[in-house]
């Protein structure tokens, strides 16, 4: 069972180093003592991003964010010191187009190559629903229909296992998996790693409870994305869904502890045991999505938080809803 207890946090050594392109998030630490920071980056930040990971091997005490270019790199990390390298964690995605198993180790290797180093610490199939493979990222027929490809997600999990043995990836993982796919990896004949982790939107509108109760039982961290309740964006955001962060009990609660609703969300994510992966441009914004460790919601308070719940996604992916590993279609 993973305990929240298990999620220390070490406040004292972690700070940020934020630019424009390096804003970040939040961290906390898995069982494993690694953090979490998360964005999106293009390619030439993905350049940058190079530049400072190796920055941070070299020494450079600090902590920093991530992430996805190509459904590539993403970077976190934290403590500074001797177990600096340690502490980076690099969970790049594994993109749609790259799910057979041939392309993906390559694919790998093309990520490591760009950021210039000999593993990642975490490797994650980002969608379990594989696009026709090739150049472009979001294939499409000259109706401008979505091409997909035949899905073995079996097959693309012993390629990543692969990965882990010739030492490409420390961890594998999996991200937007429902039970029924999880389980599908997990009863796969001949396993070798089950994933140690499932990247799925939560947040106190979308709290996951059956989800991650299940992973709880099957020591698979959550890892919370949207933590903040997306940045409402409406080519890709159900913004029906009304903004999280306006809640008035996230809100007066946040009064209480002179805390944002922001660091309520965050804070009630952590305190369940769910790694969260905020971002944020601006560094004001930040600062504050680390500052959550200094105070604890009461059981009172977590409940009402819980409450909260709608049941509804910000991210609903329903362009793809046709596809036939599309995974939101099952309870959890
Ligand atoms: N695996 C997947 O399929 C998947 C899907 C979606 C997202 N993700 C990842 O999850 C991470 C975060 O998710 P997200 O970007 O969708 O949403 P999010 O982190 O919940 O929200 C980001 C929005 O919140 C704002 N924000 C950040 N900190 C804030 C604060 N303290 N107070 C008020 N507003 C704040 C940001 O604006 P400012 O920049 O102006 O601060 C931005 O508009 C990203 O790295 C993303 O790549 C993964």
């Amino acid at each position: 069972m993973i305990q929240a207890s298990a999620f220390k946090h070490k406040t004292d050594h972690r700070f940020l180093v934020g630019t424009k392109f390096f804003s970040e998030s939040i961290c906390l630490e898995n069982k494993r003592n690694l953090s979490l920071l998360s964005k999106s980056l293009s390619y030439t930040q993905l350049r940058i991003t190079c530049f400072v990971i190796k920055t941070i091997r070299n020494g450079f005490t600090g902590s920093m964010l991530h992430q996805s270019w190509a459904r590539a790199p993403v970077l976190t990390s934290a403590p500074g010191s001797a177990r600096r390298q340690e502490s980076l964690c690099l969970p790049p995605q594994l993109w749609n187009t790259c799910h057979p198993p041939e392309l993906v180790r390559p694919t790998l290797e093309k990520t490591l190559k760009i950021l210039q180093l000999d593993y990642v610490d975490l490797y994650i199939i980002e969608l379990p629903m594989a696009f026709k493979p090739g150049d472009a990222l979001y294939p499409k027929d000259e109706n401008g229909k979505f091409i997909y490809h035949e899905t073995d997600l079996c097959a693309t999990w012993e390629a990543l296992e692969a990965c882990k043995d010739a030492g490409l990836a420390k961890s594998i993982g999996v991200s937007n998996f429902n039970r029924r796919q999880l389980e599908m990896i997990m009863n796969k004949p001949g396993l070798k790693y089950k994933p140690v982790s499932n990247q799925v939107e939560c947040h106190p509108y979308f709290t996951q409870p059956k989800l991650l109760e299940f992973c709880r039982q099957h020591d698979i961290v959550i890892v919370g994305y949207s933590p903040l309740g997306t940045s409402r964006d409406e080519s890709w955001v159900n913004v029906s869904s009304p903004p999280l962060l306006k809640d008035p009990v996230l809100n007066a609660i946040g009064k209480k502890y002179n805390k944002t609703a922001a660091q309520i969300a965050l804070r009630f994510n952590v305190q369940r045991g769910v790694v969260v992966i905020p971002k944020s441009f601006n560094p004001q914004r930040i600062r504050e999505n680390f500052q959550i460790f200094d105070f604890s919601l009461t059981e009172q308070e977590m409940k009402e938080i819980e409450a909260l719940n709608k049941n509804v996604r910000y991210v609903e992916l329903l362009m793809w809803r046709d596809h036939p590993e599309y995974p939101f279609n099952d309870e959890y």
